[in-house]
Order: structure tokens, then sequence, then C-alpha cells
């Protein structure tokens, strides 16, 4: 059933266009006059709200952050995102009218199930204001999560089975594109020319993402011959693309064992500069927009401490062209669109080093699919 491919991982990278097509479809469809995207949810269910609190896991925990970016920057929502295992011993005084969020792939993971349970007793009784509003994101909606709270975004990745998540990640950051725009067309919070411009950006993302894995799956086999000594990796990004940074670490740890660290750029000449030398790559998202010129400072940074800079970015000439000795080109699109492309060659690196490697890409040590132990 991997129909051809070595492994699963590869597979479900390789699916990756599809499921944002699929989401679309179910997502960005029909739609009402108060929004032209469809979950399902009741506009009650949203009315009023002050705040978002997202609680998850790993790499649903990346996407958190990715969707409490998408939440603040369009809908203009107070949104904090907090591990699930750390928000369930010191969870955030109560605040009224306040969605939390779970998001997990499997609907199953102790920590995320416990921390929503636990936000939905500890509003039990309250006066309206306070009531627990409760949302899950998943991939599996038959799961203890889709019993848990009342409405479920339902990601459409179908069934993962490499156990590091690839696919349901895309398809969590649908889920968060399609919220955070349900609630922006809500609240009005974007004008309409600009509500289409990033649904019109969406809907291209599919091909992006198939023309970024023809060219990467190649070019990133063949950097990852230069890794086979490699101890150390940082990952570098900014904004939206911070959170893709520590999921190209994540990814990278998990499945190769190598040690790897993602970092906000700018927050490398606060101490973890001082692990750089010739021996420890820096990969550094550098997307144009709000970010770009800091990012390529930072790069820079780095490569006066003699690192190989490996740069994932759509531009090719300039600075980037030259400090980049290595450069992961992905399509140059809307900064609040580039997460989807980004991570991208990430999972392609990260799957081909440990390949090369001979490692059990599918079933790396110590790791499940499913977490239920707390
Ligand atoms: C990463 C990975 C884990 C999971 C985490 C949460 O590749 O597989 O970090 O993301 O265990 O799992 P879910 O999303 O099922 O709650």
């Amino acid at each position: 059933e991997k129909q051809g491919f070595k492994h699963f991982m590869l597979k479900e990278i390789y699916e990756q266009p599809g499921v944002v097509r699929a989401s679309l479809d179910a997502y960005f469809n029909p739609g009402t006059d108060e929004s032209p995207i469809n979950l399902g949810i009741p506009g009650e269910f949203y009315a009023n709200l002050e705040q978002i609190q997202i609680v998850a896991c790993g790499t649903s925990w990346h996407a958190a952050l990715i969707g409490k970016y998408l939440l603040e920057q369009l809908a203009q929502i107070p949104t904090q995102v907090q591990y699930s295992s750390e928000f369930r011993y010191a969870p955030s005084p109560l605040t009224p009218n306040t969605l939390t969020i779970g998001v997990t792939q499997s609907g199953e993971t102790a920590d995320t199930l416990a921390a929503l349970a636990m936000e939905k007793e500890r509003r039990q009784g309250r006066d309206s204001r306070y009531q627990a509003r409760l949302l899950g994101i998943t991939n599996r909606p038959e799961s203890s999560l889709g019993h848990l709270v009342p409405h479920i975004i339902n990601t459409l990745a179908g069934i993962e089975i490499g156990v590091a998540a690839t696919k349901t990640f895309v398809a969590q950051l649908m889920a968060f594109y399609a919220l955070a725009l349900d609630l922006s067309s809500r609240r009005q919070t974007l004008s309409p020319e600009r509500l289409e411009e990033i649904i019109n950006g969406l809907r291209l993302i599919p091909k992006e993402i198939e023309a970024t894995i023809d060219i990467q799956d190649k070019l990133t086999e063949h950097l990852a011959h230069d890794f086979a000594e490699t101890q150390d990796v940082i990952f570098l990004g900014r904004g939206i693309n911070f959170p893709i940074a520590l999921e190209g670490a994540l990814k990278l740890k998990e499945i190769s064992y190598i040690h790897a660290e993602g970092y906000p750029a700018g927050e490398m000449k606060h101490g973890p500069i001082a692990l750089l030398d010739a021996k420890v790559p820096v990969v550094a998202i550098a997307v144009p927009g709000s970010v770009y010129e800091k990012v390529i400072s930072n790069s820079q940074e780095a490569k006066a401490r003699d690192s190989r800079l490996i740069g994932v970015t759509p531009i090719t000439d300039g600075e980037a062209g030259e400090i980049f000795q290595d450069l992961l080109t992905v399509a140059n699109v809307d900064e609040l669109l580039s997460p989807i492309l980004t991570v991208i060659p990430l999972q392609l690196l990260s799957y081909h080093i440990a390949a090369r490697r001979g490692l059990d890409v599918d079933q790396p040590r110590n790791l499940a699919k499913s977490v239920t132990v707390e």
C-alpha cells in the first residue's frame, strides 16, 4: 500500500496537494451571507468572542502557533497557545466569552483530552459569559475528542501511517485558515477584497505544493549526503514562519535522531549563537513580507560564524542568492500563506537525511502514533 514509495512518510508528503484540495472543497464551499466559509459551526457558537485559547502537543502545537498568528492578524481575536501538559496544571485565569480549541490529529492524546475536560469542568455552573465553548480540530472525528467536545473541525488528511506527522499538519493549517477567515468574515475584520485575495491565494496552493515537491525531492535527497556526519542543526524563522522552524527541527529530531533546535531568528544573539561553527548547519526560512530583511541579517550573523547556510526562500538573487550556500526554493506567495509551502522542503530534508542513515523512518524509536499516556 506504499504505492511505490519507499516509506509511508514520503507517500504522505506527496499526498499533501490532495489534502489541501479536499480541504478547499469542504470548507470553502457554498457558505452563507455571513461567510464564504462553511465549517458547520453555528454562528451563535462564535458570538461575542473575546479570547481564544488553544491546547495541543507536538506538531499539533506548531499548527496552533500558526493558528494564533492567523486568528490574531486576520480575525483580531487575542489568542494564546499552551502545551496541553502545561495548561492542565497551571490554567490561565478564567476569562469570559472564551473559545477553547484542542488540536489533536489522533483525537486520543491524553494531555490534550485532559486539558479540555478540565476546562469544561471548571466552567460548569458559571454564568453564561463564562460557560465553556469547546472546539476540536482532529483527523479522527470518531475519537475520544469527538465525544468530549460539541463541535469538531474535521481535518481531511486521510489516515496517516508514518509516525512523524506531515499531511495531518498541513490539514490542520487548512482548518486554521478556514476558521480564521470564517471569524474574519463574521466580524468583518477584513475588507472583502483582502478576504477574496487570501481565498484565491489558497486555491493556488495545491499546485504550488506539487511544484515544490517536484523540485525539492531530488534537491533535498542530494543535500542529505552532506548531513552524514552532522550532529546539530539550527532552524531559524520569524513571524508566521517561526513555528515552521520549530516543526523543521522536530521532524529532524524525531526521525533522524539528530539534535536540532528551532529558534526565532532574532533571539539567536541572546545565547544560541554560541553554538554555531562550521559543523552546525543553519536552515533559515526567509520569505518576503514583514520580516524578510531581518531574517537575512540574522542569517548573515550565522554565516559570520562559519555555519553552512541553507535558505528556504522564493528569492534566488540579491542578498539571498549570496548568503545561502543552498537554496530550497518555494513559490512566492502571500506571507500569510507561506508556512504551508515552507514546511515542505523541511519535511523532505528530514526524510532524506533519515532514510540515508538507514533508519526506520515510519516507526522511529521511542515514539508512537497516538500518545495515550500522560
Ligand atoms: C510529530 C508527532 C507528535 C504529535 C503529538 C501530538 O511528528 O507525531 O509530536 O504531533 O504527539 O499528537 P496528536 O496530534 O495526535 O495530539
